[in-house]
C-alpha cells in the first residue's frame, strides 16, 4: 500500500520521456493481460489519436456507438471511469490516480 502511494507520487512528479517509461510499467501490470495479444481485449497499437473502437474486436455497443477519436482527454475520461464514458462498456477496470493515467496515456502513444 505504502509502496503504491510512493509510486503514484513519483509518477505525478515525473515528466517527459520518463512518464512513458512509468506508463509502460503500469501497463504491464494493469493492462497487458487483456491488451497484450489476448482475445480478452483489442490490440492498442495506434489507438492513441485513432478512432474509437475500430480494431478487429467484438466491442460492446456502448463503445462501438460512442464514435470519435481517442484524444488525450477521451483516453483520460475512459480510463478514469470507463462506464461513465461509454455506458455498457466491457472494460471495467479503471485507473483512479491522475498521474498514473497520464503516464499510461503517454505510453499508449508509443504503441504503433
Ligand atoms: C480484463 C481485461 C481488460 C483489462 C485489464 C484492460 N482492458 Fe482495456 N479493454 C478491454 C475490453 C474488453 C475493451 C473493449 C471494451 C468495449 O468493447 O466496451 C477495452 C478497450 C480499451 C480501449 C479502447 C480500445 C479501442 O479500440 O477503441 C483502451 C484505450 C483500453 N482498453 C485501454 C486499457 C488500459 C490503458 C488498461 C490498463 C490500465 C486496460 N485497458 C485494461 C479489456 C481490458
Amino acid at each position: 500500500m505504502l509502496r503504491t502511494t510512493a509510486a503514484a507520487i513519483a509518477l505525478t512528479l515525473a515528466a517527459g520521456p520518463a512518464l512513458a517509461q512509468d506508463g509502460a510499467q503500469l501497463f504491464n501490470m494493469q493492462c497487458k493481460m487483456c491488451h497484450g495479444g489476448s482475445p480478452m481485449g483489442p490490440a492498442l497499437g495506434g489507438v492513441a489519436g485513432g478512432p474509437v473502437a475500430a480494431k478487429a474486436f467484438a466491442y460492446s455497443p456502448g463503445l462501438k456507438n460512442k464514435g470519435g477519436t481517442w484524444t488525450d482527454a477521451n483516453l483520460d475520461a475512459f480510463l478514469k471511469a470507463p462506464s461513465a464514458f461509454a455506458p455498457g462498456t466491457k472494460m471495467l477496470i479503471s485507473v483512479p490516480a491522475d498521474g498514473n493515467r497520464k503516464a499510461i496515456i503517454e505510453y499508449l502513444k508509443t504503441l504503433k
